[in-house]
């Protein structure tokens, strides 16, 4: 309306009565939400009452199977009980599927921390998003701490500028335990190490940032500077390596835009791997070498905290060369046994309407 119109207490009137047939209307959605809301909430109970209680008798069956097959048999009874096997793993691995649409426990971790806020997203494209946000923040954060380590290693003796990147290192190893903690609860694959990893890396970092200054702090300062510009490069890297993954998983997941097949994705990851790992192999050479320098620093230190970060050092090398060479066994063998191919196309699918991402 033109302010220069004459307002009546009609005008007001009218104007009134038509906002509460809006009203009216939006009280009467947000019933119907909330009834959806319920009905979804006792859907939910039951769905997970439900997959336990299928768990526990499928595990009497089994149970039962076991028992069945010590007693002699004929070939049919055989097949029975083989058929019967089969039937009770699909019904297993489907339950895992419900589940991934159905509210998860915060474990211990995120319990203490978030207490029992609800952290479970439930449907793949919220999955893919927060995933994707995880990746990014890494990668941020990663180009910020690669900028820094460059500047400290210029400039020499100013312990702020070493205690602030200490800090943002603390500070980012303890958010991204938070947010893998997170993925994990909404069925990321992540393994333990990676996540123990980063814990382990939050102590060290935090054990540098109270590392009295004297003749071991400096000794060992310009190298701890070039490694962690090294570690921020592998983690820019690794970013462009699970983006890569990322973007092809999705793909993969949309039937109708298959411009990508299992076998392309197979191919792609392998390259990417190989390109990946002798540069990963170069940093786990380089922090078992860092441990190796604190260690006879530590026998002329009077301070706790050098013997504290060799011995972490070599923790983490050691423990990051046996989970990658576990990781690349597995894929081999998954690869070999043809176990990847619905779990790759399915990771990811969603509706595109569910979200437009
Ligand atoms: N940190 C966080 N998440 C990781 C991870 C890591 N280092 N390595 C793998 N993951 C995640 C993957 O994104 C995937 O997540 P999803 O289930 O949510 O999709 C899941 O773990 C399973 O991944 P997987 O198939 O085992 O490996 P990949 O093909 O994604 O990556 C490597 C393989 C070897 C490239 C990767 O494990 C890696 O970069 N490792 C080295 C990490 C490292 O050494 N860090 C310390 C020094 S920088």
């Amino acid at each position: 309306m033109d302010p220069s119109d004459e307002v009546t207490t009609q005008t007001c009137l009218d104007e009134w009565n038509d906002c509460e047939k809006e009203y009216m209307q939006l009280e009467t959605d947000h019933e119907l939400y909330k009834r959806k809301l319920e009905e979804m909430l006792t859907l939910q109970k039951k769905c997970l009452t439900g997959i336990a209680s299928q768990r526990k008798r499928l595990k009497k069956i089994q149970g039962y199977c076991k028992l069945a097959k010590q007693q002699s048999l004929d070939n049919q009874q055989k097949a029975e009980l083989k058929e019967l096997d089969e039937k009770t793993k699909t019904h297993k691995t489907h339950f895992r599927e419900m589940e991934e649409s159905l509210p998860h426990k915060n474990g211990i971790y995120l319990s203490i921390i978030l207490g029992q806020v609800n952290v479970s997203l439930l449907n793949k494209a919220d999955k893919f998003a927060y995933k994707e946000d995880y990746e990014k923040f890494k990668v941020t954060v990663s180009y910020i701490t690669l900028v820094l380590s460059a500047a400290l290693f210029f400039i020499n003796g100013s312990r702020w500028l070493d205690a602030l990147h200490n800090f943002l290192l603390v500070w980012y190893y303890c958010t991204l335990t938070i947010r893998e903690n997170i993925l994990v609860v909404n069925g990321s694959r992540i393994k333990g190490w990676w996540v123990t990893h980063h814990f382990v890396s939050t102590v060290c970092a935090g054990i540098a940032l109270i590392w009295p200054d004297g003749y071991s702090y400096q000794a060992f300062r310009t190298q701890h500077v070039v490694f962690s510009l090294y570690l921020s490069m592998l983690y820019v890297m690794q970013y462009f390596y699970q983006k890569g993954s990322l973007y092809r998983l999705r793909a993969l997941g949309k039937g109708h835009e298959m411009d990508i097949t299992v076998e392309g994705f197979m191919s792609w990851m392998w390259k990417g791997i190989s390109f990946i790992l002798p540069f990963l192999f170069a940093g786990y050479c380089f922090q078992l070498y860092n441990s190796y320098v604190l260690y006879h620093l530590a026998l002329k230190s009077p301070h706790w905290q050098v013997f504290a970060l060799s011995f972490l050092h070599g923790f983490l090398g050691m423990g990051n060369i046996a989970t990658t060479l576990a990781v690349v066994k597995q894929k081999i063998t998954e690869q070999v046994a043809g176990m990847y191919k619905s779990r790759l196309t399915n990771k990811y699918r969603f509706n595109s309407r569910t979200k437009n991402l």
